[in-house]
């Protein structure tokens, strides 16, 4: 069997956990292959509604395995405050959650570290989420990293000698910080993690694999976040691409088989760095507010603007994308023209291939599309799209070279349409 994967193609945040909780039916497991607790995965149905950081979003649905594999950062405290939570909620995850030995563990420093650096930054810094998301990976690079495996074997001077380490770091740079409460929760974290499964996860799926069995990668932040093809040095600090879940997994790339990128009918980002399509105007605004464009986790406004095709097609191509997922697509409803951007006007030039450098003198090109104008929230089959809604995705298709498979038209579970008819 070969393994599907699932991407977000722009900054994150498109509706990554919706839709895996949606697909989650067809597939026997689903695996985080990268990322950590930066993301923040919404899922509403029967009236409820979670989000989810370091747990994959299939955990929802049935008795399917999830993973979490060897290229995520965990942070055990907060793992145990989200996994808690869903226990309280009735959702069982000791039987059907498997952790890697080769994730690496976010430490209490690591968090310092991130807050650090960031203030170092001054001026440009990057806006991360502060959950040691960078410090750690760059330990992992550094090979200085603590692994989930290390838990079984002489982990407390393991863990002193990389909190020596990090101190010295922070004592150089002269950073004051207390950790006495969260290093006291961090090991309460490390308890509760060993009650899980923890094991060599690239084993149990490449033999869940040969036995036939169905695989749904879930990405986490998206590709303009990515560290190598992203807003560099704008983004987070793994491969969110679908190369990603390869090394994030121990999948090899002969076995991936669907790809799906998933993206807003429009685009956000949140933290700092460049956004070509941003509106400093009522309609960035508008789009704020009927989409409801907060941070999941940190509630941090989200930065609003209209779809970035070169953008989207440069991430089509590094994801080999084979099926588009279209999301808030109902945000748009009340507008009279959308606009799309199709190319970049630099230094007098018209391009229509993402550039090196998006950080200045980048004037997006747009084309205007007329709105549907048509309430699409309540809508269950494709047979009721307006006809402006089909013009504006044969647009996109046309444009991307990709069918836009599934329309999300609000953020229940329910109201996901899958398109049949091309
Ligand atoms: P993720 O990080 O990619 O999983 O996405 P987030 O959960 O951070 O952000 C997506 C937000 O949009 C969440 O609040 C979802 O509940 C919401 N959402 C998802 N799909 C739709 C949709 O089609 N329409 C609307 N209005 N909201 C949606
Ligand atoms: P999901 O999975 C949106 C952004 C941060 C910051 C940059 C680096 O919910 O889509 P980091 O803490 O990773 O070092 O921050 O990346 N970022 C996200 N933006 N969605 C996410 O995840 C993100 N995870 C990180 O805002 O700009
Ligand atoms: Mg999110």
């Amino acid at each position: 069997m070969k393994v599907d994967v699932l991407l977000g193609l722009q900054w994150g945040d498109e509706g990554k956990g919706k839709v895996v909780d949606v697909l989650t039916p067809n597939y026997d497991v689903v695996a985080r292959f990268q990322g950590g607790p930066n993301a923040g995965h919404t899922l509403e149905f029967e009236g409820q509604k979670y989000v989810l950081r370091s747990i994959p979003s299939g955990i929802f649905q049935g008795d399917k395995v999830n993973i979490i594999g060897n290229g995520v950062v965990l942070d055990p405290a907060l793992f145990k405050d989200e996994a808690v939570a869903l226990e309280k909620s009735g959702h069982n995850l000791k039987d059907r959650l498997i952790i890697s030995k080769k994730a690496h563990l976010i430490m209490p420093t690591h968090r310092v570290l991130d807050a650090a650096y960031e203030a170092a930054k001054g001026d440009s810094k990057v806006g991360t989420t502060g959950k040691g998301i960078g410090p750690t990976y760059t330990d992992k690079v550094s090979r200085n990293g603590l692994r989930v495996g290390d838990l079984l074997h002489n982990f407390n001077e393991k863990y002193a000698a990389a909190k020596a380490r990090h101190e010295q770091i922070l004592k150089d740079m002269n950073f004051a910080y207390d950790i006495t409460d969260t290093e006291k929760a961090w090991f309460e974290g490390i308890e509760y993690l060993k009650q899980f499964q923890l094991v060599d996860s690239e084993h149990v799926i490449n033999t869940m694999l040969d036995e036939g069995k169905s695989v749904l990668c879930e990405g986490a932040q998206g590709t303009m976040l990515d560290v190598d093809f992203g807003s560099y040095p704008f983004v987070t600090s793994s491969n969110t691409v679908c190369a990603g879940a390869c090394t994030g997994l121990g999948v090899s790339p002969r076995r991936i088989g669907d790809v799906y990128g998933i993206f807003k009918a429009y685009c956000t980002r949140v933290g700092a760095g460049p956004f070509p399509t941003e509106l400093f105007d009522e309609v960035g605004d508008k789009i704020r507010d009927l989409g409801h464009e907060y941070g999941a986790v940190t509630g941090r406004k989200r930065r609003c603007g209209w779809i970035d095709l070169v953008a989207l097609k440069y991430a089509v191509m590094i994801d080999g994308v084979t099926k588009l997922i279209m999301m808030k697509s109902d945000v748009l409803d009340d507008f009279d023209t959308i606009k799309a951007c199709v190319s970049y006007k630099v230094n007098g030039e018209v391009i229509d291939h993402f550039p090196f450098d998006i950080s200045e003198g980048v004037e997006p090109v747009y084309v205007e599309i007329p709105g549907w104008k048509t309430p699409m929230s309540k809508m269950q089959s494709e047979d009721e799209f307006p006809e402006e809604f089909n013009n504006y995705l044969s647009f996109l298709e046309e444009e991307l070279g990709v069918p836009v498979k599934i329309v999300s038209v609000g953020p229940d579970r329910e109201q996901t349409i899958v398109r049949y008819n091309e």
